[in-house]
């Protein structure tokens, strides 16, 4: 079913306290690395949406025992070598994460194996795994998208491997594969998040890395066995941007978001908001096994200024650029955005779709195959309707538009479609949105 979401007023002034879901990453990586281990681990506050369904019934094909309850997920895995079967097809469904991460986990399934997605993840490039697990030992038809078949191998050989898009995903699939191949492998890896390598040394498997200011190198040994690995996820940094902008462009308005994931390579969004005047503060910082965690509070804030964004927080900013796109409408000046030809490559080209959402508002935008210009107007009145539809039922693209629709004014309304989307990653996002209102 196609529900739309009808919105023709702003958002009343709120002072309020909230959480959101458990990270998408962390939750993701806790299924996969938990199917590796015999013992049983468990979760709290794994994330329930349907990236993470995927998840589990992905490691269920391939032998994991999954229990679920309120607040509380056990996995039991099989170890390092999934149960192998015949014909076995595993869908990953929306999820670009899962999809490339578990193909680096299949690299020793030396039997062939299908993997398919949705209609969105079926345009997303897969050769920048391919080409690294080919190098493992894998092969693979056909070499681009998905579906695909795989096959891997019983004896995965270690590599070196640059990898220069600055993905995770990428850098992430290749250090799975590393663990169960004989040998050393060598990644020189292009800055990006870096949860697996904080899972990893909590884990106590052998790895080295070295920083630098644009790249990281690590290392990783093969290991015989991984043990369980029990984990209280923090909140979604990703969730909680659509928050901190409804916050900033709202009127006399505070808000509290408790415990949070804000590991370094995710905070873009902060401090791109933070430099063009918005009033963002982290407290009570923690650590908690490896990562960081926090509780972020923002105000309403006045006389947003226009940014140059440096290309240094496009990967940490990643998965936030759509939101953060919304603030450089409301601010005075021209904002520039370069170098992100990567936005176009999420469950919908973003970067075409974050320009078009603001046109239809009346923004002028100039927009390139990697970059935006976005001509900021602080007394935007938009004038028409809007209709958000056919936007590969992309979430985030979802999210935005009912943080517009709340927060700029209008003689219109809004009808934005979709709104099943919020399911892949943030289900209780009008839940939590009620809480404001
Ligand atoms: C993710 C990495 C990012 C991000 C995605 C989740 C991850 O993708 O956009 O939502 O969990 O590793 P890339 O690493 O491909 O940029």
């Amino acid at each position: 079913m196609n529900k739309s979401l009808k919105i023709n007023k702003l958002i009343n002034p709120f002072n309020k306290t909230i959480s959101v879901e458990g990270d998408k990453s962390l939750s993701i990586r806790w299924v996969l690395l938990s199917s590796l281990s015999k013992k049983k681990s468990v979760a709290y506050n794994l994330l329930k949406s349907e990236d993470v369904f995927s998840a589990l019934d992905c490691i269920k094909k391939l032998g994991a025992k999954v229990k679920m309850s309120k607040n509380k997920c056990n996995i039991i895995g099989v170890g390092l070598n999934y149960k192998e079967k015949k014909n076995l097809i595993l869908n990953a469904g929306n999820s670009g994460t899962l999809g490339r991460l578990i193909l680096g986990l299949l690299i020793n399934y030396n039997n062939r194996i299908k993997l398919i997605g949705d209609k969105s993840l079926s345009k997303r490039d897969f050769y920048r795994v391919i080409k690294p697990l080919k190098k493992f030992g894998a092969s693979f038809s056909p070499k681009k998208t998905l579906p695909l078949i795989m096959k891997g191998t019983n004896k995965p050989k270690s590599i070196n491997y640059i990898e220069n898009k600055g993905s995770a995903q990428c850098k992430t699939s290749i250090m799975l594969a590393a663990l169960k191949s004989e040998g050393v492998t060598k990644i020189k890896a292009k800055k990006s998040r870096d949860h697996t390598e904080i899972l990893f040394k909590y884990l106590k498997i052998p790895l080295k890395i070295k920083k630098f200011r644009k790249y990281d190198t690590i290392q990783i040994k093969g290991v015989k066995y991984i043990e369980s690995l029990n984990y209280k996820i923090p909140g979604d940094i990703s969730s909680c941007s659509f928050f901190i902008v409804l916050t900033i462009l709202s009127k006399d308005s505070k808000l509290l978001i408790k415990n949070v994931n804000v590991n370094p390579s995710r905070i873009g969004i902060i401090e791109i908001l933070k430099k063009m005047g918005a009033s963002i503060k982290i407290l009570n910082k923690k650590n908690y096994k490896g990562e960081k965690t926090a509780d972020i509070f923002i105000k309403s804030s006045k006389n947003l200024k226009a940014i140059n964004c440096p290309s240094k927080y496009n990967s940490s900013a990643i998965d936030e650029f759509l939101v953060i796109f919304l603030v450089a409408a409301r601010s005075k000046g021209v904002s520039i955005f370069k170098n992100l030809a990567e936005l176009n490559q999420k469950e919908s080209p973003r970067l075409i779709w974050g320009s078009k959402v603001l046109n239809y508002m009346g923004i002028r935008t100039d927009l390139t195959k990697n970059s935006i210009k976005i001509h900021g107007n602080p007394n935007l009145m938009i004038k028409n309707n809007i209709q958000i539809k056919n936007f590969l039922k992309d979430h985030r693209v979802f999210m935005m538009s009912v943080i517009a629709a709340l927060t700029f004014k209008t003689k219109g309304n809004w009808d934005i479609h979709d709104l099943e989307s919020i399911k892949t990653s943030f289900p209780t996002f009008l839940k939590t949105l009620k809480k404001l209102m």
